[in-house]
């Protein structure tokens, strides 16, 4: 076979149970880490398939303009009409909590209330509105960057005016009010394929770390809990939830996903204690836990090599069987 997947990145960490799924069925691919590496867009795009991982947080990685790169990539190959998994719309979306909650909210799909903010001074303003706790959070996020609990403006005040207060990559940061959950377990439905995988739930009862494989992260601070991404080093917090009922949020979830070039993500959401349901996070570059899926038949990563080696035959005009 001819034909490869083409693997667009910045993180080789990341890639390594892709790598390893991949290789059991003796799938071709290359990896381009576009943090290191150019691309040279004058000739034509090689032939085959290309998923894209690219991460919001790789600036973390000083990957500072992955992201904007592969946006030029991604439109060189949409060009050429290469087949694109997780396509440049997507990649939009990986990098901007507003553009997620916008299309989100268009699916008829509920997002926290939110304030996006480009300065300090508007962060201080716009927090008055809030009689209840509120977080700040990145607009360019992932890895939980800028995720900050406050109870009061007050807290917010001395913060923002602090020499901890961190800026987000891209100048916007939002205040969301806080989702009080009872208990505090924190929802991830895995979309692979565009079809809904599993979810999986996670006990945030001890607050909602930073992972622990991010020491750079791990600020203490008095007053604020730290948020964390959802980490597969983070072992027995997460489970998969068995007998996952379906129900009108994953079909929304699908039809937001198709609307918007992705055909694989996590989308992260919270329950409050009326039990009503707020979606928040949409990642497109998404891990999955090696702990929670051991009791599980279903295999996030392996879904997505079989996946993507299904779309390589389909390209070679090989027959698939089902
Ligand atoms: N509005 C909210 N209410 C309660 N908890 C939240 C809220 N938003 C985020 N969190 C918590 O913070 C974590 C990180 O926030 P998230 O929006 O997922 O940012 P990131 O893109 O950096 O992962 C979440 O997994 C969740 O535990
Ligand atoms: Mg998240």
């Amino acid at each position: 076979m001819k034909n490869k997947i083409y693997i667009i990145h910045e993180n080789n960490e990341w890639i390594e149970p892709l790598r390893k799924e991949l290789k059991n069925i003796n799938a071709p691919f290359e990896e381009w880490h576009l943090g290191k590496r150019n691309i040279d867009y004058l000739d034509k795009p090689p032939q085959g398939i290309f998923y894209n991982r690219m991460s919001a947080s790789s600036h973390t990685r000083g990957h500072r303009y992955a992201p904007e790169y592969t946006a030029v990539v991604l439109n060189w190959l949409e060009k050429n009409k290469r087949r694109i998994i997780n396509n440049s719309r997507a990649l939009s979306l990986e990098i901007s909590k507003s553009l997620q909650y916008a299309e989100l909210e268009k699916c008829g799909i509920k997002t926290p209330m939110t304030i996006y903010c480009n300065d300090k001074e508007s962060i201080i303003k716009s927090a008055n509105i809030f009689r209840k706790p509120f977080i700040t959070k990145h607009n360019r996020a992932g890895k939980g960057l800028g995720v900050k609990l406050f109870k009061n403006k007050k807290e917010l005040d001395s913060y923002v005016s602090s020499k901890n207060f961190e800026a987000s990559v891209d100048g916007v940061t939002l205040l969301q009010e806080y989702i009080d959950a009872n208990p505090k377990i924190i929802y991830r439905v895995e979309f692979v394929n565009s079809k809904f995988l599993y979810t999986v739930e996670v006990d945030a009862s001890e607050g909602f770390e930073l992972c622990p494989a991010c020491p750079e992260d791990q600020i203490e601070e008095s007053n604020t809990q730290f948020f964390g991404e959802f980490c597969p080093t983070i072992g027995n917090k997460f489970r998969i939830v068995k007998n996952y009922e379906r129900s009108s949020l994953i079909d929304k979830y699908e039809k937001f996903i198709s609307e918007n070039g992705i055909e694989i993500a996590g989308i992260e959401y919270v329950k409050d204690k009326k039990g009503e349901i707020y979606t928040y996070d949409v990642n497109t570059n998404t891990n999955y836990n090696s702990l929670a899926e051991k009791d599980s038949k279903l295999k996030g990563m392996k879904s997505i090599a079989e996946f993507l080696k299904k779309e390589l035959l389909l390209l070679s005009n090989i027959k698939v069987v089902a």
